[in-house]
This record gives structure tokens, sequence and C-alpha cells, in this order.
């Protein structure tokens, strides 16, 4: 099977791969990233390119290049290129309208062309809002996007059922809640918490931190996809979580304490302008019809996670530093495949 993964330098996308090469020796994966700020080479530096495993740097709103790209022949494309901080879209909302938009519609609109390809769109639990104490969305439920990054993600959602519906595209939507784990880069509350007590820095809590994520251990999420890839019918849907909602708060303690840290490094500042309170869903539908179930606990998953950050601190340094930036220059395009131009 010939996989072409978007975005695959990120976070989700690195694990992802490194997923894919070690259950699914078969796979030929084409990574296609642009290399933002939040596009890593160093996730994937010890990769060989080789015929199971090629990288592409573009941007998939560019459309030429686009179409070049799939004349490949691609058996899946697991869209996960997006821009992803809640806090830049709310700055600047303009690159999330052009990656998380524009350019998914131009990765469908070459989509098109290919009647047997299937399009795996990764999307999040935020497009469904703020979840009310004690209640989980699932799949039925309403969306009600309210920061302009979870608009950005509804409405490529909305373009993915539009093209499936008027073009025959074979397309699955995945919605997740907050995945933590390696290489996630540090202004992601869980890696900034490790990042900042490693050097007694402060933690900055937004408002009164009692905010409720429902975190995922990425391992698991990325065992949905491949799920979602082998056995999912197009057209379908499917929350994926733990279903297990925590408040920040209580994740800053837990790591603070792990890491033998004071709990005086935690700040209270300004609250995020339109936080939502809570994510919640609830992901029966996914483990009912594809058997998927989370095997690593949030428990199991933290310490898992701190672990890797404290024995992987020359990453960090350079995620923190912007180092990581001058990597692809200096090592991965002598081996990087060209579109060839
Ligand atoms: P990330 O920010 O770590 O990585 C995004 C990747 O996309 C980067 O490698 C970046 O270089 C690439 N990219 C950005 N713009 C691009 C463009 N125009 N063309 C090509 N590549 C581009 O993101 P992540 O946390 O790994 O999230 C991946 C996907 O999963 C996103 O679609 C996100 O919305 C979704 N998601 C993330 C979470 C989470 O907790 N991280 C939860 C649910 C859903
Ligand atoms: P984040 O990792 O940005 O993910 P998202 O906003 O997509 O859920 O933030 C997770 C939660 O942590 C969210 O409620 C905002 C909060 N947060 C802080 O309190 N302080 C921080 O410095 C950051 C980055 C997030």
């Amino acid at each position: 099977m010939k996989l072409l993964i978007t975005g695959g330098a990120g976070f989700i996308g690195s694990n992802f791969i490194r997923h894919l090469l070690a259950s699914r020796p078969d796979f030929e994966i084409l990574n296609f990233d642009k290399l933002t700020y939040a596009g890593n080479s160093e996730n994937l530096a010890d990769l060989t390119i080789d015929s199971s495993y090629q990288f592409v740097r573009g941007d998939i709103g560019d459309h030429r290049t686009i179409e070049r790209l799939f004349e490949s022949n691609f058996d899946a494309v697991i869209h996960f290129a997006a821009e992803t901080h809640v806090d830049r879209s709310i700055e600047d909302a303009s690159p999330f309208l052009e990656t998380n938009i524009l350019g998914t519609q131009r990765l469908l609109e070459a989509a098109r062309r290919f009647p047997n390809l299937r399009f795996i769109h990764i999307s999040t639990d935020e497009v469904y809002g703020s979840a009310a104490p004690g209640e989980s969305f699932t799949e039925e439920s309403p969306i009600d996007p309210r920061s302009p990054y979870a608009a950005s993600k509804a409405s490529a959602e909305h373009f993915v059922r539009a093209y499936a519906n008027t073009y025959g595209i074979s397309a699955v939507i995945l919605r997740c809640t907050n995945n933590f784990g390696p290489f996630q880069f540090p202004e992601k509350l869980i890696p900034l918490i490790i990042s900042n007590a490693s050097e007694n820095k402060p933690i900055p809590v937004y408002g009164d931190g009692l905010q409720e994520r429902d975190w995922l251990f990425v391992t698991d999420f990325c065992t949905a996809i491949r799920l979602a890839i082998d056995t999912a019918k197009p057209g379908s849907l499917y929350n994926v979580s733990a279903g297990s909602p925590q408040p920040n708060l209580k994740i800053v303690r837990t790591i603070l304490q792990t890491l033998g840290k004071s709990e005086s490094l935690i700040q209270f500042v300004q609250d995020r302008p339109g936080h939502d309170r809570r994510y919640a869903l609830d992901s029966s539908k996914i483990r009912r019809e594809l058997g998927w179930a989370p095997a690593v606990s949030f428990e199991d998953g933290i310490r898992r996670t701190i672990e890797w950050y404290q024995s992987n601190s020359q990453w960090l340094d350079h995620a923190r530093s912007g180092e990581y930036r001058t990597y692809y220059e200096r090592h991965y395009d002598r081996r990087s495949q060209t579109l060839g131009n």
C-alpha cells in the first residue's frame, strides 16, 4: 500500500510514520511537509530514506505541486498537515484559513481524479466546542467551533464531506482529543510544563487552571488511524478518545511532582480569550465498529512522556533554541526526493 502522509514532520504525523514503519513494513510512505515552525526534521532524523520512506518538502496550498504529487498513484492519503496552536490562531487566523481550509480543499481537488483513493482526514474534538460538566459529545452532537483554529478545522471537515458527497471521494474523518507523548513541540501544554519545569521557569496556567482536556497517548491515536485505513467504511466519522477528562492544574501538579519540582513554579496568568472550558468525547462508536481501545493509561503515558523528554534533552534544547529549523538544510535535502524542480 502506498501512502501519502501530509504533515508527517509534526508531532502526531512523525509518531504515526514510526508506528507504520514498525507495524506495517509492507507500506510505502511519502511524507509531504512544508516544515513550518511546527515541522521538525529532527523528529525523523534516524529514519533512512529508502523505498519504504520518502520525504518531500512542500506546501499543501500549492496546487501545482499537489497535482504532480498525486501522479504517484497513492492508495491512501492521511491528512495531518495543519496549523494547530489555538493561541496562534487567536493572534492571526490567516495561516489557519490558508492551510487548514484552502490546503485541505487543494488536496481534495487532486484526490478527485483517483476514485479508489482513501482520504483519512485528521480532525479534532475542538469542532464540537465546549462540553458541559458530565457531557461527552458523540458523532451526532452538533458542531460549534469557538476558536479560529476550531473554526478552520470544522470548515475543512465540511469540505471533506462535500467532496465525498459531490465527487465520491472515499473519505473517513477522525475527531481526536488532545494527544500527548514524544516529539510534541513545547508550545503545547504538556511539553511546555516539562520544558519549563526542567529549567525552573514559571509555568503559565491560564485562568483558574480548571479547564478540562480528554488526553490520549499518541500511540493510541496511531492505532486508531491504522485501523481506519484498514477497515473504516468510506463516509464514516469517528470520535477517538480515552474518555477521561482531566483539569489542567492536575496535570501541572502531576508533572511537577514526578520531576520533584516545587508547585511555586505555577504562575496563574490571564485566561485565553474564548477559552473552551471542557473537551470530552464519547468514543464508543470506534470501539464497537473497529475494535479500537486505548492501550496506554494516562498515568503510564505521562510517565513515558516525561522520561522521553528527559532522555532527549538535545531534541528539547534544539526545539527551544530554534536550532531544529536548520536541520533540514544541513542534512535532509541531500537525501530527500524532490519533485524534479
Ligand atoms: P503539529 O503542529 O505538530 O504538526 C503540523 C505539521 O503540519 C508540521 O509538520 C507542519 O510543518 C505541517 N504543515 C503545516 N502547514 C503545512 C502546509 N501548508 N503544507 C504542508 N505541511 C504543513 O500538529 P499535530 O499536533 O501533529 O497535529 C496533526 C493533526 O492532528 C492536525 O490536523 C491537528 O489539527 C490534528 N489534531 C491534533 C491534536 C493534538 O492534540 N495535537 C488533537 C486532535 C487533532
Ligand atoms: P494546548 O496544549 O494549547 O491545547 P488545546 O488548547 O488545543 O486544548 O492547551 C491545553 C490546555 O492547557 C488548554 O486548556 C489551554 C491550557 N494551557 C495553559 O493553561 N497554559 C499554557 O501555557 C498552554 C500552552 C495551555
